[in-house]
């Protein structure tokens, strides 16, 4: 089968098609036959040997597919050969075909194209995974997700006015913050321009938010913490601002203020599992009746895989890119 192979850690040039061996099917896994991959930031860390894939995993770039099951392991019982499904991968995406646990694999939801699938896997088990699974981000509560125009933050923002919650967001241009506000978020910020902590706290009389889903790290951590309402939660899923911080910690204890911080990808097959089966119950249906939908901003073959990763690192892109076998 053709998969896209990392020659040596670097650049997007570095990404080729080759030809590979299919993967071999496992008890309890299914064999799927892809129809398309979604690009994840995360994966450009790969590309660039800072993310090596867990043990076990495909040596393949590509978080989340959709397509057609092909073969179906022992010990399976949900899954038949034919079903239109996408899955949350550990790897191997970016190929004609994948292997994955069953117990990771979702329905594609009725009106959704088996392609625009793709987009979901990942970024739903993600947000879902975190701020509402752990952090108990709830109706009624106010929210921030930081990078509003991101894969993550496009769906973060849809899912959480679909609960009741009020949304904020941050982003990088009046372009992306249009297409936030579009999507649903109540109260946009540009945080080229304006300082995100003074428009937090004027938005929700001082108080400050419930919930916060960062992918920014070092650089926010403190501003995180000064935006977060008493009894607040700060997730975070990200690095981009850095990893290395001096914080003053006295608001943490005056606000009884919760940090943390987690990745999906090292989770066991189990917890995996878990959190597909809560994906399905609690936004499947949000899906269902279009109030959540997928926001694709391009399409890429998969020999044109290093664009795809040049227009993610450009960050221009709104949403998800996808890639086709
Ligand atoms: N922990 C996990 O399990 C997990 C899983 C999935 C994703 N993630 C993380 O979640 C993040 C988003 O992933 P993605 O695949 O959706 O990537 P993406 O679409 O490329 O999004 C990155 C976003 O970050 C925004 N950004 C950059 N600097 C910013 C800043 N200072 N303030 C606010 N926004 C800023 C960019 O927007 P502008 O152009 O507006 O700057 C861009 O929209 C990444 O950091 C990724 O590693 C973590």
């Amino acid at each position: 089968m053709k998969a896209v192979v990392i020659t040596s850690p670097g650049g997007p040039e570095v990404l080729q098609v080759q030809e590979v061996d299919e993967p071999q099917l496992q008890d309890g896994e299914v064999l799927i036959k892809i129809e398309a991959t979604a690009i994840n930031r995360a994966d450009t860390l790969q590309r660039k040997g800072l993310h090596p894939p867990p043990k076990g995993a495909s040596p393949y770039l590509g978080l989340e597919c959709s397509g057609t099951i092909e073969a179906v392991g022992t010990n399976v019982s949900r899954w038949k050969i034919g079903d239109q499904v996408c899955a949350l991968l550990s790897g191997g995406g970016y190929a004609e075909k994948v292997t994955v646990p069953a117990v990771q694999v979702l329905p594609v939801p009725p009106n959704i194209s088996l392609k625009d699938a793709a987009c979901f896997p990942e970024v739903v088990c993600t947000v879902w995974s975190t701020v509402f699974m752990i952090s108990k981000l709830s109706p009624g509560e106010s929210f921030l997700v930081h990078g509003g125009s991101s894969g993550i933050g496009t769906f973060a923002i849809q899912i959480a006015k679909y609960y009741g919650i009020k949304v904020f967001t941050t982003a990088g241009s009046e372009e992306k913050l249009a297409f936030c506000k579009d999507i649903g978020a109540d109260v946009c910020i540009n945080y080229k321009t304006e300082d995100f902590v003074a428009r937090v706290k004027e938005e929700t009389q001082g108080k400050g938010v419930d919930v916060i889903l960062d992918n920014i790290g070092a650089a926010y951590y403190q501003r995180n913490l000064e935006s977060l309402n008493v009894g607040g939660r700060l997730f975070i899923i990200g690095f981009m601002g850095g990893t290395v911080t001096e914080t003053n910690l006295t608001m943490l204890l005056a606000k009884r203020l919760t940090v943390q911080a987690a990745g999906l990808r090292g989770r066991s097959i189990e917890n995996k599992g878990e959190i597909v089966r809560e994906v399905e119950k609690n936004v499947w249906p949000a899906i269902d009746c279009g109030k959540v939908k997928p926001v694709v901003y391009k399409s890429f073959p998969l020999s044109e895989v290093s664009e795809a990763h040049s227009l993610m690192e450009s960050s221009k892109h709104m949403g998800k890119i996808l890639l086709f076998p």
